[in-house]
């Protein structure tokens, strides 16, 4: 490892020792959004939804009329692309050249193409690195599908959901959604740059027969013994009197 190498490495990990990352990575509809937002209402910790970054390109793209396989023209794209990271009301939201396109993220077309567009290696480069600066200011909840293993694999906190297949189409036809989601886990999982994967120290939990409530409790016990404080459901707390 060169030396600017290690010292950009410890300076991630000292960034990471500073503030708590809770990774949560499965495929498509698995849940993950649900919990980690709940999760991360109940820990107070600020909610990362890393698939929501990947969408925002891939709508913008489109939109510019760019073939999403065409890796030449999306690398040029990036050189002039501002992307921009931030919160709002302690979840990240991303800005396309001053857009917001949160409305866009779960259209039809953009089901279709963001793995394709997210295997592109320079975009995810320059997303990563966005993500990785919220842990300078932040404890995280982030969601997504290499957030263990990649962006933060040095974090103690690690959960992989999964459900069974037609449990998740199930969950996106609830949703009014058209999204291919076997497509989309066989492209997400066989993509040669940061595939979905489970990280080995990953915990693996099955939401098929679970609620939303089920998981994050299920989560909540881990993270307690491990020396977390997390708070229970939030419909059941009461305000402090
Ligand atoms: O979580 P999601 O279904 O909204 O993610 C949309 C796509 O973004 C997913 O099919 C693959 C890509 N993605 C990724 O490559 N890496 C992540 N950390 C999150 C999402």
């Amino acid at each position: 490892m060169t030396a600017q190498k290690q010292a950009r490495s410890n300076c991630e990990m000292r960034a990471q020792d500073r503030h708590i990352v809770i990774a949560i990575d499965g495929p498509a509809a698995s849940g993950k959004s649900s919990v980690a937002r709940e999760l991360a209402g109940r820990l107070g910790f600020v909610y990362v939804n890393s698939g929501a970054m990947y969408r925002a390109v891939t709508w913008d793209i489109l939109r510019r009329g760019i073939d999403p396989r065409d890796h030449a023209r999306i690398d040029n794209y990036l050189k002039r692309a501002r992307i921009v990271c931030d919160l709002q009301n302690n979840e990240s939201r991303i800005l396309i050249n001053d857009i917001d396109p949160a409305e866009h993220l779960r259209d039809d077309n953009v089901n279709n193409s963001v793995s394709l567009v997210s295997s592109v290696l320079r975009l995810r480069q320059i997303l990563v690195e966005k993500m990785r600066y919220y842990v300078r200011d932040y404890d995280l909840v982030m969601e997504g599908r290499d957030i263990g293993s990649v962006v933060f694999p040095d974090t103690p906190f690690k959960f992989y959901i999964d459900a069974l297949p037609d449990v998740r189409l199930r969950r996106r036809a609830a949703e009014g959604q058209r999204d291919e989601i076997a497509n989309r886990d066989h492209a997400d999982s066989s993509r040669r740059a940061s595939p979905l994967v489970i990280a080995k120290d990953a915990e693996v939990i099955d939401t098929s027969n679970l609620s939303i409530q089920g998981v994050v409790s299920k989560i909540a016990a881990r993270l307690r013994k491990k020396g977390l404080r997390v708070a229970g459901p939030r419909e059941a707390r009461q305000p402090l009197l």
